[in-house]
């Protein structure tokens, strides 16, 4: 049997999901009409062997709790949510509760990143990892990315014959390698000896030489643990070209959506709304919740998620977007390329819209541009617009490229700004 950990991470302040995580533990946002990481559990629960899912993070709301118990009930797979009481680091949670991931001796472990989309190859990682990674081992994933994209990521060296890790660098300050870490990876249970070392050597303080005063808390398993072990024959990586992205900022949220639509198109069509008679004109990948309600003279898509309650007036457009639950977009409004949160009102002919962030579509490699929100001078990056909760956006204004703290209610047109 196999079991599965995703590394959820914990609730902080200045996160590059602001102000979408204001309201809810990111890793629980809505992406294609399901939270973030549902989208694992679907693909764990295609894996045959998978007996038990485990959350790992900080985050001590009863809603991560609740989400482990909905998840069990869909997937009729056990699932624990298990707290770390500071910051541990993505080796010292999993070592920290190695007991209980080794509990009923699973042949190997997932282990997952919270934070990316993915058409999970696991199936094929699984037979990776049975065929060339040894019984102390740790399989990778990996993926190409652009040469000038790649320092962002982990990088792997890899033999191209056997795929064995020769070299890993967490995000380099030049150039090392175009094959980069996805942050989903299946260790096999004596990988917690090479742990164990770490641990031991951390706490008798001379770690790698390096003098620590105090101990640290946090153990990393990419620069703590992979690097120093790339090059022993420990580490193998199996690469995938299926998509992938990682979700840093609410726009890659926007293009994450866009991905898993698409998927449902080939592997659950009926999630998928299709064009009828007498009901809103529909364009390529739109998922609407049963509960909203929406005119028939409404257009909408490609690539738009419509959330419960919402409610969407004649004429409206809306496109590239997350319509969060219970807002409402009044009659001939426009909503391009955004987030609109939860219970937030979108005034009569008002035009929403911001700039995608997609990747060059002249770059196969390119990744989307997941930086953050704001560059070195605090000024806003290129990006998508977001209403946070309960924005009240009046009729016949323009908001383009700007983010709306909750709460707010705008009195008039807003551009590449900030509204507190
Ligand atoms: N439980 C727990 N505890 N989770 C953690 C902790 C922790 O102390 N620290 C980070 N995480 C989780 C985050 O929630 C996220 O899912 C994942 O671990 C990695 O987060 P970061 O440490 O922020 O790293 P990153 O996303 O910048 O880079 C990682 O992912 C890239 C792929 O998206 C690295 O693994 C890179 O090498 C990789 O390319």
């Amino acid at each position: 049997m196999v079991k599965a950990v995703i590394l959820v991470g914990r609730l902080q302040k200045g996160t590059r999901f602001r102000p979408l995580s204001l309201e809810i533990p990111k890793p629980l946002f809505p992406i294609a009409g399901q939270p973030m990481i549902q989208h694992h559990f679907e693909a764990c629960a295609k894996v045959p062997e998978m007996k038990e899912i485990i959350l790992i993070g900080g985050y001590d709301s009863d809603q991560m709790r609740r989400f482990a118990q909905k998840m069990q009930k869909e997937f009729s797979i056990p699932v624990r949510y298990l707290q770390e009481h500071e910051s541990l680091g993505t080796a010292g949670g999993i070592y920290h509760f190695r007991d209980q991931i080794l509990s009923g001796s699973p042949e190997c472990f997932f282990l997952f990143n919270c934070d990316i989309c993915c058409d999970f190859p696991l199936v094929d990682l699984l037979k990776f990892h049975r065929e060339h990674t040894p019984a102390d081992g740790i399989t990778m994933m990996g993926t190409d990315a652009n040469r000038k994209q790649a320092v962002n990521y982990g990088c792997i060296v890899e033999n191209s014959d056997t795929h064995e890790v020769k070299h890993y660098v967490e995000k380099p300050e030049t150039f090392v390698s175009s094959i980069i870490n996805t942050g989903v990876y299946i260790l096999s249970p004596n990988a917690f000896a090479h742990m164990s070392t770490v641990f031991r050597q951390n706490y008798e303080g001379n770690y790698r030489d390096r003098p620590m005063s105090p101990v640290r808390d946090s153990i990393s398993l990419e620069q703590d643990i992979i690097s120093p072990l790339a090059g022993t024959g420990k580490i193998f990586v199996y690469k995938t070209s299926r998509f992938w992205s990682q979700i840093k900022t609410a726009g890659s949220a926007i293009y994450a959506n866009r991905l898993y639509l698409g998927l449902f198109r080939q592997t659950c069509p009926e999630r998928l709304t299709v064009n009828e008679a007498d009901q809103p004109t529909i364009i390529g990948d739109v998922r609407i919740h049963p509960t909203a309600d929406i005119n028939p003279t409404a257009m909408l898509g490609p690539n738009v998620y419509v959330g419960p309650g919402v409610v969407i007036r004649a004429g409206a457009r809306v496109k590239e977007s997350i319509i969060l639950d219970s807002a409402e977009l009044m009659d001939h409004c426009c909503v391009l390329h955004s987030i609109v949160g939860w219970h937030s009102v979108v005034g009569e002919w008002a035009r929403v819209e911001g700039f995608p962030c997609d990747p060059n579509p002249n770059d196969p490699l390119a990744r989307v541009n997941s930086d953050t929100v704001f560059n070195d001078e605090g000024r806003l990056n290129p990006s998508i617009t977001i209403l946070g909760k309960s924005v009240f956006i009046p009729p016949e204004v323009i908001v383009l490229n700007s983010i709306v703290l909750p709460h707010k209610e705008l009195s008039g047109s807003y551009k590449n700004q900030i509204i507190l």
